[in-house]
């Protein structure tokens, strides 16, 4: 029986959030970015991506920050390139789909997808 519902809270997100991550950690392809270019104070840092999910999903304003220059610092000592935000989507798309189901889901899916090949466009003057 699929008992997948979709996304409704904050706490869903903090599930969400943490599940993705322990995947990342595992990834062959962008571990090393997480834990060893840039070593994360998970403490820190996740609450900062359940803001910006809150934001975007939940319609609730509580993330002020400039999520596109943290990636833009990344680049320059480490070059994101097309592996990278493949690796990405499919965590976070499989990620989603493991534990929820519905709109918000899907909408999670749309904005993931366009703010990577945004930074894809940016960063390497290519499409994803
Ligand atoms: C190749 C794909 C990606 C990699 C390797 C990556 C890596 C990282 C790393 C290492 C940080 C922490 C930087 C720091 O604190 O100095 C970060 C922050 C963040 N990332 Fe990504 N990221 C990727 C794609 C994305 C995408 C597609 C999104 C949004 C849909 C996203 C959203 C965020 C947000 C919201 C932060 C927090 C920014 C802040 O400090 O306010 N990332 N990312």
């Amino acid at each position: 029986m699929d008992t997948r519902r979709d996304i409704e809270s904050r706490l869903d997100i903090e599930s969400l959030i943490t599940n993705f991550y322990d995947e990342v950690k595992r990834d062959p392809v962008i571990s090393i970015i997480f834990t060893e270019i840039v070593p994360l104070d998970w403490d820190h840092h996740i609450p900062l991506i359940v803001d910006f999910w809150e934001t975007i999903l939940l319609d609730k304003p509580v993330y002020k920050r400039n999520a596109m220059d943290v990636h833009y610092k990344l680049n320059n000592i480490y070059p994101l390139k097309k592996e990278h935000f493949d690796s990405w989507l499919s965590l976070f798309y499989a990620t989603l789909d493991r534990l929820f189901k519905g709109p918000l889901v899907e909408l999670a899916k749309k904005r993931s997808r366009d703010i990577a090949g945004l930074m894809m466009y940016k960063m390497n003057n290519t499409i994803l």
